[in-house]
């Protein structure tokens, strides 16, 4: 709806569109399985949902004060992932699976192992008897058809990309998908809580499955209670206009005077709306269309649907194919050797080498927690040379914040990174290593980044996550940050060893414990109200022209001696 205000600002044009919104809520809504609340299925309420869900579904158990996104308010019949059209309600197949699968990137969890499918079953009963909907419902909800799907091409991929400009998802997403629009951080939901925009180069997270049929069936049917648009409405409801019209309609309506032929052309505008808005509503109200308005409205809804399809397609073409691996085990992150300088923040030496991907998580162990995490990880590359080594760190964030007053607080929040060292590299894998939340009994060197000093780096040491002092003698660490589309990235090179006692000394071929702490200002992370990881390792890669004077002589020796040896033994069997 934002986008249609914006293109036709003019009040009688605006009133159309506050009547139209309210459709969906004169709607009557169609009948499935009328529900039934079993004992069963309140039982399984009361005992998995309720402290989330609220005991009468209204969101608001004991478990909700502190989540963002709130847990579904049941009463009001919104749902957002549904394979229903815009204004429906979900079928019972589409709670289950929800229920089943769970909401990535929300702390609603899937229920697949904890509760039985009949379990599952019973809770979609129950549910529904929160909200009157699902009883008067006479017909089944209006499906989103597959049907006209239009497979992945570089093709369709540009074509939706322009469509991503032309739609105005630019101002909530971002220019390249990550959140990061101008809007983003002004949204809020159906029940007035702060919601950002998902980040589309991170699917995983997406609410409703990354598949190109799920992100297709979030455009047509919207995300009930989001602020996140229904395609349809925009389109076919773009009022029965074409983009051109419109555009033409509000010039016309912004002149201080028309000329006749100009009112003639505006009024004629208004028919078509006036025959877009009586569809809409036989629609809403279940009224059997004309031959002619089923036409027209078949052929609004196919443009609808192809252009979904090509936005899907684009949305697919912005994320990896499915969640990197973390970097562990054959994924550990490996140092690259180089002979010469190591390569500057933006070399392209850099892009020969794959991230490691670092998944960072809510810190709800210490007092202030944060339930709510908006980083979702750190990407890292590094290379060394025979004196230094060179990071290069990425995270998103949707966010650029330097310094900023919070209101609540007046705390002045920015957005941080902080990678965590041990002092000592612990000796062997078993070796104890300092505890991960920023040492304890053994202290832990980290290295300290903030957004409003984007090219400086400071060196800590902690024993604790609310003990930790700057070093009095810094090192000479060279740092250089800045963001860019929702994304930072930190270039930081320091020599492999200092004479300081307090500093991690480095040295090929030794696995080092890494952890990583970040803060994201506009989401009210500080100190302690941030995302972490655990420890994680890294290994500066051996050299291998260093090693290989070390192992080939001492093969060499062994094997000397294994045929001297051998000699020997065949010597005396033959004698
Ligand atoms: C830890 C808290 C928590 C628990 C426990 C929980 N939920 Fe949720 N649930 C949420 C949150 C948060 C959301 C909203 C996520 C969002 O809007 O992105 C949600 C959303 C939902 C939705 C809405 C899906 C949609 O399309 O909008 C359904 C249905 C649901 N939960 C059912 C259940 C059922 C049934 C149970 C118990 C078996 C349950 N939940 C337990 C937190 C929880
Ligand atoms: C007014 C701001 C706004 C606009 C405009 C907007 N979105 Fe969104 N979008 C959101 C918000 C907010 C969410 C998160 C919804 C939620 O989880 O509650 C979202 C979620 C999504 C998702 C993830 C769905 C899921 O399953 O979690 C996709 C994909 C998406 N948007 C694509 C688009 C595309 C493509 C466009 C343009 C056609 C667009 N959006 C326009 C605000 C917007």
């Amino acid at each position: 709806m934002i986008r249609i205000q914006q293109i036709l600002p003019n009040t009688k044009i605006t009133h159309l569109i506050l009547f139209l919104a309210i459709i969906p809520v004169l709607q009557f809504a169609d009948a499935q399985n009328v529900p039934q609340a079993s004992e069963e299925g309140k039982r399984v309420y009361e005992k998995s949902c309720a402290h989330c869900h609220g005991t009468e579904g209204r969101g608001d158990g004991s478990a909700a004060e502190n989540l963002l996104p709130k847990p579904r308010d049941f009463t009001r019949g919104l749902y957002k992932i549904r394979s229903t059209e815009a204004g429906e309600l979900p079928t019972d197949q589409d709670l289950l699976d929800i229920i089943t699968k769970g909401m990535p990137g929300s702390s609603m969890p899937g229920w697949e192992t904890a509760l039985s499918a009949n379990e599952r079953r019973e809770v979609v009963a129950y549910i529904k008897t929160f909200h009157d909907g699902f009883k008067e419902q006479e017909s089944p909800p209006r499906q989103i058809s597959l049907a006209g799907k239009i497979a992945y091409s570089e093709e369709s991929v540009e074509i939706g990309k322009g469509l991503y400009t032309e739609l105005g998802c630019i101002e909530c997403h971002g220019n390249i998908g990550r959140g990061d629009g101008t809007s983003a951080p002004t949204l809020t939901d159906e029940w007035g809580f702060q919601t950002w925009p998902a980040n589309l180069a991170q699917s995983w997270n997406f609410r409703g499955g990354s598949d190109t049929e799920d992100i297709f069936k979030r455009f047509i049917g919207g995300l009930a209670g989001s602020p996140m648009p229904a395609f349809e409405g925009d389109s076919f409801l773009n009022f029965g206009l074409t983009s051109a019209e419109s555009k033409r309609l509000t010039e016309l309506e912004n002149r201080d005077e028309m000329t006749a032929a100009e009112e003639e052309e505006s009024g004629q505008y208004y028919e078509k709306m006036d025959a877009a808005v009586n569809i809409a509503l036989n629609i809403a109200e279940g009224t059997e269309l004309s031959a002619e308005e089923q036409q027209t409205y078949t052929e609004a809804m196919k443009v609808v649907y192809e252009k979904s399809w090509h936005l899907a397609n684009y949305v697919k073409s912005l994320a990896p194919e499915k969640r990197p691996e973390p970097a562990i085990g054959n994924n550990v992150l490996r140092s690259q050797y180089v002979t010469d300088a190591l390569p500057a923040k933006t070399d392209a030496a850099w892009d020969t080498l794959e991230s490691s991907h670092f998944p960072l998580v809510a810190q709800v162990i210490i007092e202030p927690r944060q339930f709510n995490p908006t980083i979702d990880s750190v990407n890292v590359k590094s290379f060394y040379n025979d004196t230094e080594v060179a990071f290069l760190f990425t995270w998103d964030d949707r966010t650029h914040t330097t310094a900023e007053e919070d209101e609540e607080t007046g705390n002045i929040l920015e957005d941080a990174l902080a990678i965590q060292f041990p002092v000592k590299i612990p000796q062997g894998p078993t070796a104890p290593k300092p505890y991960f939340l920023w040492g304890g009994r053994l202290p832990v060197y980290l290295w300290q980044w903030k957004a409003s000093a984007p090219d400086q780096v400071t060196e800590l040491t902690a024993k604790g996550i609310n003990n930790a002092e700057a070093q009095a003698v810094q090192s000479d660490i060279q740092a250089e940050g800045s963001y860019t589309n929702g994304q930072y990235t930190l270039w930081v090179k320091r020599a492999l060893k200092t004479d300081d006692k307090k500093d991690l000394q480095l040295e090929p071929g030794v696995f080092v414990p890494i952890a990583f702490s970040a803060w994201d200002g506009a989401n009210g992370d500080i100190n302690t109200k941030r995302v972490i990881s655990s420890w994680y390792a890294f290994v500066l890669e051996p050299v291998p022209s260093s090693k290989r004077f070390i192992y080939p002589p001492l093969v060499a020796l062994l094997s000397v001696g294994l045929l001297l040896g051998l000699r020997g033994f065949v010597q005396r069997r033959n004698s």
